[in-house]
């Protein structure tokens, strides 16, 4: 993603802090300070502006979810949608992944979606890849027994790494498509990216995947 500074983005995020939580120095984070049910809770890393997050919240009032994105110019997109639409439900996070062992040292989340992450092409970058085996471990903390990793994205070389680095980690590939748009799935969510790319004629793979115990 283009990244630019946004103007007053900082200050929005820290006027909002019931709506977003900034992670500056990786401090511990309750989460029944925001959360006052017991509902189950979904996460989605690196959400870019929420408008997936955003409408899953809309749709589904019994799951609590987490929208987490690294950059203040880009969440503070997800937040503006909140501020005009707010859903109780939803939390944004904007912090590294890497980060999500220190910030939530008990959370249980029985799912993690991944939409169209950064692909990072060079072999010497393989690590920031949000499906390298260091983010899966990460997951597999976080995730519920029968918890799910929902992944989705239209780059082929990303879609064929994950798919292996899943299997090798090990985890078990339940649905597993290389054209979405093409295919009987019910209630797909559309990302910004997606309709992006889908528009470019691009097919979208979409993967789900368990640990195995
Ligand atoms: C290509 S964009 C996709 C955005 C959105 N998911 C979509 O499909 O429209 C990937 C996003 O992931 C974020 N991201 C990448 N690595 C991350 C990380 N380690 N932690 C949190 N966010 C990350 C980037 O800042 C970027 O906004």
């Amino acid at each position: 993603m283009r990244l630019r500074h946004v103007q007053g983005a900082k200050e929005l995020i820290h006027t909002n802090k019931e709506l977003i939580i900034d992670d500056i120095d990786h401090t511990p984070i309750n989460i029944k300070d925001y959360f006052t049910n017991d509902n189950e809770i979904h996460i989605e890393i690196g959400m870019g502006k929420g408008q997936f997050v955003h409408t899953l919240a809309k749709q589904n009032k019994d799951i609590n979810y987490i929208g987490i994105e690294k950059f203040d110019s880009v969440i503070v997109r997800a937040l503006e949608k909140q501020l005009e639409d707010k859903q109780d439900n939803l939390l944004l996070l904007r912090c590294d992944a890497m980060f999500l062992p220190k910030l939530f040292e008990q959370l249980i989340v029985h799912r993690v979606y991944l939409n169209f992450s950064d692909p990072w092409p060079k072999d010497r970058h393989a690590k920031r890849r949000l499906t390298h085996k260091n983010f899966l471990n990460i997951y597999k903390e976080l995730l519920a027994k029968d918890g799910e990793l929902h992944f989705k994205t239209d780059n082929i070389d990303l879609y064929e790494f994950s798919l292996e680095s899943l299997k090798e980690y090990p985890m078990d590939i339940g649905y597993h498509t290389y054209d979405l748009h093409n295919t009987d799935f019910k209630g797909n969510i559309m990302t910004e990216f997606e309709e992006k790319f889908s528009k470019l004629g691009n097919k979208i793979n979409k993967l789900t995947a368990t640990f195995k115990e």
